[in-house]
């Protein structure tokens, strides 16, 4: 049977090779797999419909087949003027060309998917004209939904972590060339509709627009990790699969010129109607022309409910913020300041990340940071509100040897309100390579060699990258609590999350991982700091908080900590869907958190995310990529 079938099989193909191929039709060339069957070959006759025109060719639409992993649409490119000229929308054309499996060959678009097209298109005849053109309808009123939780079957190959699984790039969409599973799988869908006109109902904004302009909608179908604002938080699904919320599409640039409306989280839309194309890594729809708002969510932002407590020996909140690159001169230091006094309500202490030295981005050696923070301070004790005055404590960098912005030494520090509680006494402050660690005191209390200090400054793990500063703290009446504020190195050079590498490249995971293993729990090292200190007393007030950089699903990170200590989110209970401090591409998702010891998970936490930034009306009155939050925790 087998040697049967080979037979047969290799009769067609060389059957295949001798003949010309006659009157194929569009669904025959796109097939139903990634690549087509028909690649590389020269097809006569082929006929359509018009269904639009781009500056660099237009798109036909065949007769539709009974196979939705095969689409009905196909991109033809060119770029003569006269071919474009000669055909409209709505005429029935016939016309022959080269099949071809198309992406740049330049380096930056290496990790795209190919797209099916017709090449070097001639002999088109107009065989008829004015026809009606009629989208496939999206969604619930339409007959196909995307997926909502997976993008590919070969994430699924790497197990439980699916999209987020590491080691990352272990297989290529393009390579395997896998058959298409749309109801499964959200590229497979896509790829599914590639070159067909579709329409996507009432469409939702998750992210503001990017810098040309696109931005990231769902439609009238079924969605997952929905919040409140209408966004779609990175979840885990039903299966325990981190969910990659692939039930969304980038809507490009209109093909008619008009330019899209400026969007934020929660926008909605009147229908849109465009064609499914892939580029820049990503399955896009581009419009035929502007999309028309239709509602624009509330501008008022509410503030947390959160507030400091009058018992103030055993009750501290909290406050996290990654105020983006601020120096003292910064022109958005005043609206964080106002967000810390009236929408955190001054929390005890603030976890700041990203402050800049006192010359900013000037690479001039400058180090310190005390009059960034002295800005900063001063700003917040004249907003409205400020309910207390901040004293605050930093540990410099070694010049230019922790990443971020070139020139600015962005570091973590601490805002803190001197009259609740101090830095336990006793040891002397770390400098920039000071690694300072866990030590039971002559009082049999467990304090720090350096105190504040930072966390194995030396070690390759925060090679460029800022370390983590960590101080402990004492209330009047003795009450002991240790910080750790981090900021973890950034995701860059990743992959997209559409993109050919399975699973994506998830840029400096491998670094992350290395990072919270010297925090937390590093089986290699003689000590690891968190597990040190629980070790020496168990029952010690540990709080672990900044911009991670990564997402919770990603557990390959943040598996050191399991066992140690627990996110205040779910500690708390916060709904899954609304633990989200960024939006990026089409996901709301969680960097920043805030992790806390046993003993103080046992006695009640609170937490909450103020959306002052992601919940802005447009992108340029955002005062910080980040959401800040605000947490309460009893330390007696
Ligand atoms: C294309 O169609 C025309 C008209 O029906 C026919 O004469 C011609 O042989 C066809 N060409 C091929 C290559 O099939
Ligand atoms: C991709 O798969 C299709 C369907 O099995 C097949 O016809 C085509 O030749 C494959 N292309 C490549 C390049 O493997
Ligand atoms: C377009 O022309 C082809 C070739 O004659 C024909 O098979 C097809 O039915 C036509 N399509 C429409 C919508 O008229
Ligand atoms: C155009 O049609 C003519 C006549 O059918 C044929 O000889 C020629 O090969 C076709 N050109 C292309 C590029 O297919
Ligand atoms: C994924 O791995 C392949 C080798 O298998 C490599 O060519 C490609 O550049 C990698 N992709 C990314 C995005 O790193
Ligand atoms: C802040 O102060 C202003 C003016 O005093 C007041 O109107 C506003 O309600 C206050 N906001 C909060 C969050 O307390
Ligand atoms: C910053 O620290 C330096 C050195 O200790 C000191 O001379 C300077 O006055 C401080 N500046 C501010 C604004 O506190
Ligand atoms: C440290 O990071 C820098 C900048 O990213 C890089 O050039 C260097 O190779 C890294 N060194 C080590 C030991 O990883």
């Amino acid at each position: 049977m087998v040697y049967r079938a080979l037979v047969m099989g290799a009769i067609v193909v060389a059957l295949r090779q001798l003949l010309p191929v006659c009157a194929v039709s569009v669904t025959d060339i796109q097939g139903a797999s990634w690549l087509s069957p028909l690649r590389g070959q020269t097809v006569h006759n082929l006929s359509g419909i018009v269904t639009a025109k781009s500056t660099s060719g237009f798109w036909i639409q065949g007769e539709p087949v009974a196979d939705v992993r095969t689409s009905n649409g196909l991109s033809v490119f060119t770029s003569s003027k006269t071919i474009l000229a000669s055909v409209n929308v709505g005429d029935n054309i016939s016309l022959s060309g080269v099949v071809s499996e198309f992406r740049s060959t330049s380096a930056s678009n290496l990790n795209n998917l190919f797209i099916t097209e017709l090449q070097s298109p001639a002999n088109i005849t107009v065989l008829s004209s004015d026809h009606a053109i009629v989208p496939l309808v999206l969604g619930a009123s339409g007959t196909r939904s995307p997926p909502t939780q997976k993008l590919s079957a070969l994430d699924g190959d790497a197990g439980a972590d699916g999209w987020l699984a590491v080691p990352n790039n272990q297989s290529l969409v393009d390579v395997v060339n896998a058959t298409l599973q749309p109801d499964q799988y959200g590229m497979d869908f896509w790829s599914s509709l590639e070159g067909q006109l579709v329409t996507v109902k009432s469409p939702v904004a998750i992210d503001f627009e990017n810098d040309f302009g696109e931005f990231w909608v769902y439609g009238d179908w079924t969605v997952t990790g929905k919040n409140s604002r209408g966004g779609l938080s990175i979840t885990f699904g039903p299966d325990g699969v981190p969910d990659a919320n692939p039930e969304t599409v980038i809507v490009g640039s209109p093909l008619d010129g008009t330019k899209n409306p400026t969007v934020s989280l929660g926008k909605t839309f009147e229908d849109i109607t465009g064609v499914i194309v892939y580029q820049f890594g990503f399955y896009y729809i581009l419009p035929l022309t502007a999309p028309v708002v239709a509602s624009t969510p509330s501008s008022v932002i509410p503030p947390a409910t959160i507030k400091p407590s009058s018992d103030s020996e055993c009750t501290i909140t909290i406050g996290d913020y990654n105020v983006e690159n601020m120096a003292p001169t910064s022109s958005h230091m005043s609206t964080v300041a106002s967000h810390i006094a009236s929408f955190l309500n001054t929390p005890d202490i603030m976890f700041v990340q990203e402050i800049q030295d006192n010359s900013g981005t000037k690479d001039d050696g400058v180090v310190i940071a005390n009059l960034t923070l002295t800005n900063l301070v001063t700003k917040i004790a004249s907003a409205a509100n400020a309910s207390s005055t901040y004293s605050f404590l930093e540990i410099a960098p070694q010049n230019d040897m922790d990443g971020g912005e070139p020139g600015g030494n962005i570091r973590q520090a601490y805002l803190f309100d001197d009259t609740k509680f101090s830095l336990v006494p006793g040891s002397a402050a770390g400098g920039a390579l000071d690694a300072t660690h866990p030590v039971v005191g002559v009082d049999g209390k467990v304090t720090l060699t350096f105190n504040p200090g930072r966390i194995d400054p030396t070690n390759p793990a925060w090679n460029a990258s800022r370390k983590p500063l960590v101080a402990a703290w004492e209330t009047p009446s003795g009450v002991r609590f240790f910080t750790i504020n981090l900021h973890l190195t950034a995701k860059l050079d990743g992959s997209s999350t559409q993109g050919d590498a399975r699973p994506p490249v998830n840029g400096g995971v491998d670094q992350r991982i290395a990072q919270v293993e010297t925090i937390a729990a590093d089986p290699l090292l003689s000590q690891a700091f968190v597990q040190d200190l629980l070790s020496m007393d168990p029952n010690a007030n540990v709080i672990v908080g900044g911009d991670c950089n990564e997402y919770v699903q990603t557990r390959a990170v943040f598996a050191p900590f399991v066992g140690l200590l627990t996110e205040l989110d779910e500690a708390s209970g916060v709904p899954a869907v609304e633990r989200y401090t960024y939006l990026f591409d089409q996901n709301s998702q969680q960097l920043d958190h805030l992790f806390v010891s046993s003993a103080i998970v046992q006695r009640g936490t609170a937490v909450e995310h103020v959306h002052v930034n992601n919940w802005a009306e447009s992108v340029s009155k955002r005062a910080s990529d980040h959401d800040p939050s605000v947490a309460q925790v009893q330390i007696c």
